[in-house]
Parts: structure tokens; C-alpha cells; sequence
């Protein structure tokens, strides 16, 4: 039998990122010794008292039964309370949503929103879901330039020349995944002032806000003034900042309109998402937050060693990210050269499946729409940092 799929399918690619982590996966489990440098998540365990919240919940016999489709109210009321702290927006009723992970908030989000036609302005590098999940939707992503030159920030030109009469809104995430770039308030200021002007939506994808280095500071868009915080979508969520990527809670704070969309669509889907994983999220929007601070602490310690370790490759290219927890050096120099056994690198994924089988994965810059670049994640052990860069180092430098 033939068996037709659905032609929205051809618009889709299959997670670039994913693919890396699932082929050092299987490497590994036939043996060979890999280091990954591909996982967006943290390495470390859910902080104990988050866990503990989740036991003592199924102890006593709690979340078994259906949440209420837009999420619990303990964690409404907890991300109302985070929304006003961080973004400085006092929200009114039917303005939050919670979904399985801050993914599936995304893809809530668009298939209310979008139309064949409409058109989603996505920066690149982007996180490699953005365009999938806007052709999803029907409609069309237009993605601006990477501009590497100047620490990955957005061009307001770019911006202002890429809206047409069909542009519904621009996805902004910071800071980023690839690049760790975070944005300033006066270019968030510069972006808001354009997307009110010409009265386009804003979709602040903040789930890093908590993962900032140094003397860098998270701004929210939408703390920059009414009239910019009306339409601002905020999606945000638990899995990277308190390690529960496996627990899987996002959600969205925006117009109510568009939040009663998506409930309309998460109810003919998911009908909400996992009871106990919420339960567990307000421990960790409400609990103690020294948990975080640590993990902030040990990602920056591992974000300048690896950079430090990065730029002493001769021909690799680094900018200091600060904020996430991924690296995103230029590697450029090496395509064109040849493997030990003559094979030509002709770019950057061939880059990566070479380097992968010489032991270190890492996720090549194409996949973000940034070619020429390669993704490393530092939320890995020193000892692996230290291990997969010196074997990087000699890999690279085995190409002539
Ligand atoms: C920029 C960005 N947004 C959203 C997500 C999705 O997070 P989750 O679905 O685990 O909440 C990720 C995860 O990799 C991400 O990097």
C-alpha cells in the first residue's frame, strides 16, 4: 500500500539540533566515546525541592485528573506574579496560557495566529523551530540577514525594510539561541518604536532571561511602555532556568484574544498540559531561587572557559555570548580544506558529521541560518569542556 502524507509536510525540516544529539546518541550507544556539545538543556538534575513538591503531590494522591486547559491556577496566579516582577505587565483575566513546554506555546501561538500570506519577521540566527513551525502554520517566515560583525545584534534598517503590508509580527529572542547575544534596551527601544509604528506584534521568546553573564542585563521588551507591552506575546517557561526541560511547562502572556485562540486549540489537542509538571513549576516560580543562581554561576564559569579554550584554535572565531548557554564560533576557515583521508569539507554540516566521527558533536550554524558558524553548547561538565574542545583543536587541525 502507498501511503500519502500531508502535503504540509513539504514545508517542514526535520530539527537540525535533534538530529545531531539523536546521531552522537546512537554513536555512543554502540561504543564510541563522543562528547556532545549538542544539547540545548541543562546537564543538571531539577533542583530537590521542586522534585520533592512532585512527590509529596503524588504521595497524597494529587494530579490525577485533567487540568483545567489554560493551566492550574496556583500556576497562573504564580506567572502573573512573575510577569508583573519581570516585565512589569499587571495582568487581567484570560491572559495566560500554559502549554507542554515553551515549543508547544510557540506552536499554539502561530497556528491562532497565522494565515497563508501572513508573514513572520524572524532574525536570523534563530532558534531552528521559528521557520519550521511559521510555514507550519501556513504562512510565510522572513528571515533578516546575520549580522556577526556586530555581536549578533538586529539592524533597525533590516527590520524596517523586511515589513510589508502582510508582516503580523517579529520573533525576538534574547538572549539568543545559537548566539548567546543579548539585546540592549536602546535597541529594544529602536525595535518596539518600528513594530508600533507600523503595528506588528512582538513575540518575545524570553525562556534565557534568567541565564545572563557578567555585567549584561535581561531588559524585557515589553517593560518599555504600554504601548508596547499591548502587543507583546511573552512565551517563557521552566525548563531551562530550573533544569525541567523533561517536565515540559511553557507558557504565553498576551492579548486575550490571542490566548483564547490558542486555549481553542490546545483544548481539540493536548487539553492542557501535564497536572504534575505544573504543580512542580510553581515550586519553582514560588520556591526558593538560589538554585538558579548556582546554575547561572556554573554556566558561566563553563561559558569562559570554553571561549577561552575556542579562541586558542587557530582559525576558529569567537564571540563572548552573554546569555544562554551556548557558544557560536565562526569555523569558516576550515571549509574547503581536506579530512586526513582527502575528503573535501564543502561546508559546515559536512563540518559537523566529520567532527562527529573524530568523537566531539557540535551543531553546524546552516541549521540556525547562519552558515560558516557551528553551535556548541556549554551546559556540559568542565571535564567534557576541556576534553571535547582539545579534541576539536586537534580534529580541526588535522584538516589541511
Ligand atoms: C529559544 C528557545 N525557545 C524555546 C525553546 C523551547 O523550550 P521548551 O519547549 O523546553 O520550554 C527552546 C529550547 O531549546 C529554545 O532554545
Amino acid at each position: 500500500m502507498s501511503i500519502r502524507l500531508a502535503s504540509r509536510l513539504d514545508r517542514v525540516k526535520p530539527s537540525i539540533t535533534l538530529a545531531v544529539t539523536q546521531k552522537a546518541a546512537e554513536m555512543r550507544a554502540k561504543g564510541v566515546d563522543i562528547i556532545s556539545f549538542g544539547a540545548g538543556e541543562p546537564d543538571f538534575a531539577t533542583p530537590e525541592h521542586i522534585r520533592a513538591q512532585a512527590i509529596e503531590t503524588l504521595q497524597a494522591g494529587g494530579a490525577s485528573k485533567y487540568p483545567a486547559v489554560s493551566g492550574i491556577p496556583p500556576l497562573l496566579d504564580a506567572i502573573k506574579k512573575v510577569t508583573a516582577e519581570v516585565h512589569g505587565m499587571e495582568l487581567g483575566a484570560g491572559q495566560i496560557l500554559v502549554s507542554a513546554g515553551a515549543k508547544h506555546s510557540l506552536f499554539n501561538l502561530f497556528l491562532a495566529l497565522l494565515d497563508p500570506g501572513d508573514e513572520v519577521i524572524i532574525p536570523s540566527p534563530f532558534w531552528v523551530s521559528y521557520p519550521e513551525m511559521v510555514r507550519l502554520a501556513g504562512a510565510e517566515a522572513v528571515l533578516l540577514p546575520p549580522r556577526p560583525d556586530t555581536g549578533f545584534d538586529l539592524d533597525p534598517d533590516a527590520l524596517r525594510a523586511a515589513i510589508t503590508p502582510n508582516t503580523r509580527a517579529i520573533i525576538l529572542n534574547s538572549p539568543s539561541n545559537p548566539t548567546g547575544a543579548v539585546y540592549d534596551q536602546k535597541l529594544l527601544q529602536e525595535i518596539a518604536d518600528i513594530c508600533v509604528e507600523n503595528d506588528i506584534l512582538i513575540i518575545a521568546d524570553d525562556i534565557y532571561r534568567q541565564l545572563v553573564y557578567g555585567d549584561t542585563k535581561y531588559v524585557s521588551i515589553a517593560s518599555l511602555g504600554e504601548e508596547v507591552a499591548s502587543r507583546t506575546i511573552l512565551i517563557d517557561g521552566v525548563s531551562k532556568s530550573y533544569a525541567m526541560t523533561g517536565w515540559r511547562i511553557g507558557w504565553t502572556v498576551g492579548p486575550p484574544e490571542i490566548i483564547k485562540g490558542m486555549t481553542k486549540i490546545q483544548g481539540q489537542s493536548t487539553s492542557g498540559a501535564n497536572h504534575l509538571a505544573q504543580i512542580a513549576a510553581v515550586e519553582a516560580l514560588l520556591g526558593p531561587q538560589e538554585c538558579v543562581a548556582e546554575m547561572r554561576k556554573s554556566f558561566d564559569a563553563r561559558r569562559l572557559r570554553m571561549v577561552e579554550l575556542l579562541r586558542a584554535i587557530e582559525g576558529v572565531d569567537c564571540e563572548m555570548p552573554n546569555g544562554a548557554f551556548y557558544a557560536f564560533p565562526k569555523i569558516a576557515a576550515f571549509l574547503g580544506k581536506k579530512t586526513p583521508d582527502g575528503t573535501t569539507i564543502e561546508n559546515d554540516v559536512e563540518l559537523a558529521s566529520y567532527l562527529v566521527e573524530n568523537g566531539v558533536a557540535l551543531v553546524p550554524g546552516s541549521g540556525f541560518g547562519c552558515p560558516g558558524f557551528a553551535r556548541l553548547s556549554y551546559a556540559c561538565s568542565m571535564e567534557d569542556i576541556e576534553k571535547g574542545i582539545a579534541r576539536l583543536s586537534e580534529s580541526l587541525g588535522a584538516l589541511h
